[in-house]
């Protein structure tokens, strides 16, 4: 029997409205995000993934339709709500990274886990032993500013992961990172997987993609076609790669 859906999205619109022009960046979409499962997101620059996922996660309110997580609606949720819905539930990591400029790396990492009311030391040994899978222990008290962006990438997934979310989203996460930092962050994502959390990931590349349980295209706006693995074993990997690629050739 398929796992019960984590989030599910129904006949959901987004549309951008600037000046007099209305933009249909996501249009009815009807969407199951499965709990356990590693969904990738596939699709052409502008297609609506980041969209997706600002909705699903209920970053940003859907113009119509509805989403549910563990079939609660949260798209009626008044700001406040949605907040602390997130703060529970969700680790999102932006396609840009937005760390908070004036406070150290460390305190960036740590600072959802003591919104969440954590107890303190308990959030500090979190914070140091993702700070540690991520190689990023050395720069703990250093700033944004004061790291590389492919640092600040491997920070930002850090705080994503503080307070163990049910959900982590992923947009991009791989982007910025070299081959070793890219792979470490691919593991990281995939034993967190392994260990029951669900994972959303948008990537364009396929080493990434080859992760998937599910892999999910977008086009326009709309889903337009899907592939399921079983679960990821590295010795898979060239073979699903092979596979995906050549699925996506035949959707762009
Ligand atoms: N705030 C906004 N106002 C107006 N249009 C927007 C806004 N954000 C996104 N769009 C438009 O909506 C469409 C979908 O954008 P989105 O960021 O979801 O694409 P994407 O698939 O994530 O692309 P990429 O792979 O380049 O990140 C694009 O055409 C984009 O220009
Ligand atoms: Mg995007």
């Amino acid at each position: 029997m398929a796992a019960p859906a984590i989030i599910r999205a129904s006949h959901l619109c987004k549309s951008y409205n600037s000046g007099k022009e209305h933009y249909h960046a996501i249009r009815n979409v009807d969407l199951s995000i499965f709990e356990g499962e590693f969904t990738v997101i596939m699709g052409n620059s502008g297609s609506g993934k980041s969209t997706l996922l600002y909705l699903l996660s209920g970053l940003d309110q859907a113009s119509s339709g509805e989403v549910y997580f563990r079939e609660q609606r949260i798209d009626r949720f008044k700001e406040r709500e949605l907040a602390d819905f997130r703060t529970r539930n969700i680790g999102y990591i932006y396609q840009s990274i937005n760390l908070v400029p004036d406070l150290s790396i460390v305190d960036n990492i740590a600072l959802p886990g003591y919104i969440a009311g954590s107890h303190a030391n308990k959030v500090k040994e979190k914070a140091a032993s993702l700070m540690q899978a991520m190689g990023i222990d050395s720069l703990a008290l250093r700033l944004p500013a004061q790291i590389s962006g492919g640092q600040q990438q491997r920070a930002a997934i850090a705080r994503a992961m503080i307070n163990a979310p049910d959900v982590i989203f992923a947009d991009e996460p791989t982007g910025s990172l070299n081959y070793d930092h890219g792979i470490a962050v691919l593991d990281l994502l995939t034993d967190m997987n392994r260990k029951g959390q669900s994972v959303v990931m948008v990537t364009h590349d396929m080493k990434a993609a080859a992760r998937a349980d599910r892999l999910i295209y977008i086009r326009d706006g709309k889903v337009s076609g899907e592939l399921a693995f079983g679960k990821y074993e590295a010795q898979d990997s060239p073979e699903r790669e092979a596979l995906i690629f050549s699925f996506v050739a035949g959707r762009g």
